[in-house]
């Protein structure tokens, strides 16, 4: 009998936020908010649209397979070779890269145990394995990852998914001084741009630390999740090694100029980025004021705890149209990560909440 890998049996599937078809259709509703996935809630960068819709006469050509005019773009934004640089089919596709890249069948990578779920799977899909330390007070237990010998790629997820909780550029420049060179860190910073943080010389840190793979996204902050691309930023040894696996055609045309076009967009990135600062201590400080623990965000997401009925007000939210993301699946039951939306979208969250705990 046909019969995949062994490795497949233990990969649970991805579990993606609920779609707004889906709920659209189980409830019978017209109108549904999506607040689980952490997209952007104003929509794509309307310079990122113009330059995707001019991208339609060619359609019928392959695309260029390194991404040239995105990648030269982005070289000069982080003052780096246009050699450090790889795009993917969604910062997704570095982390999957990464993991065939870099582990031997047997070799252990580590991260945490409530995290972004693509680190374990794409471990275990390269026939490796994952070793999952839990989260320190709600942080990414870096000191824990490193005392693990065996372990030949250490993820971060810097904000964490789901928490929100983020370490700053100090402590993880700290800890990169520690790390063996034989040990890939990849830094997955999906969500950096939502900290307070200023970005951290991402140029400088690859040149003293080779071993340093840092993924970033179009699917955040310039609301390009359709579109599914990203890039991984690293020294040349590394980016060589994920450029010799990678799909000739990893990442489209349109996705190619439109990630482009967005990098220009400054005015759509302080209006998201303004919006998302707002919003994110409004609805920290309700949630506060209603008596729930709430765990302090550098993300464009916030994460609350329900306790043990959570499920249940998820679903009721669910079934009013809003979707959240309960956070069974990472481990963390009696939690719920919510993505902050656009004024209205907040407003009708909260009207809700409030009616539900009356
Ligand atoms: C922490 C983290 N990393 C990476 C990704 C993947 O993003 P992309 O759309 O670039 O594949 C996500 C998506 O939700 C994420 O939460």
């Amino acid at each position: 009998m046909l019969q995949p890998r062994k490795e497949l049996a233990v990969i649970p599937e991805y579990v993606p936020g609920k779609s707004i078809d889906e709920i659209k259709e189980k409830y019978k509703l017209k109108q549904v908010i999506k607040l689980a996935s952490n997209e952007n809630p104003l929509g794509a960068s309307p310079m990122a649209k113009v330059a995707y819709k001019k991208c339609v006469e060619n359609l019928r050509l392959y695309p260029r397979g390194t991404a040239p005019e995105l990648i030269k773009k982005l070289a000069k934004k982080w003052k780096l070779k246009e050699e450090n640089l790889i795009a993917g089919n969604g910062s997704d596709e570095i982390l999957d890269l990464a993991t065939r890249a870099f582990l031997n069948k047997g070799d252990y990578a580590v991260g945490a145990s409530s995290t972004f779920s693509v680190y374990s799977s794409a471990t275990q899909i390269a026939g490796a394995k994952y070793k999952a330390f839990p989260l320190e007070d709600f942080y990414y237990p870096l000191e824990t990852m490193l005392s693990f010998e065996k372990a030949k790629i250490i993820f971060i997820c810097n904000p964490n998914n789901p928490t929100g909780t983020y370490i700053s550029n100090k402590r993880i420049y700290e800890f990169l001084t520690k790390v063996p060179k034989h040990i890939l860190v990849v830094l997955d910073m999906a969500y950096w741009e939502f900290t307070a943080e200023k970005e951290p010389p991402l140029n400088l840190w690859i040149k003293q630390f080779p071993n340093l793979l840092c993924t970033r996204t179009f699917s955040k902050l310039y609301g390009l999740a359709g579109l599914r691309i990203g890039y991984g930023i690293a020294s040349e040894q590394v980016i060589s090694a994920l450029s010799k696996i990678k799909p000739p055609f990893n990442t489209n045309y349109p996705a190619q100029i439109a990630a482009a076009a967005a990098l220009d967009d400054t005015s759509f990135v302080e209006k998201s980025l303004e919006m998302n600062r707002t919003w994110r201590s409004l609805l920290l400080e309700c949630f506060e004021f209603w008596g729930f623990d709430i765990l302090p965000s550098g993300a464009n997401f916030i994460c609350v705890k329900f306790g043990k009925k959570a499920a249940e007000f998820v679903a009721r939210l669910e079934s009013k149209g809003l979707v959240v993301r309960h956070l069974k699946s990472f481990g963390m039951p009696e939690w719920v990560r919510i993505t902050v939306g656009t004024k209205r979208e907040n407003e009708t969250l909260l009207r809700l909440i409030s009616g539900i705990i009356k």
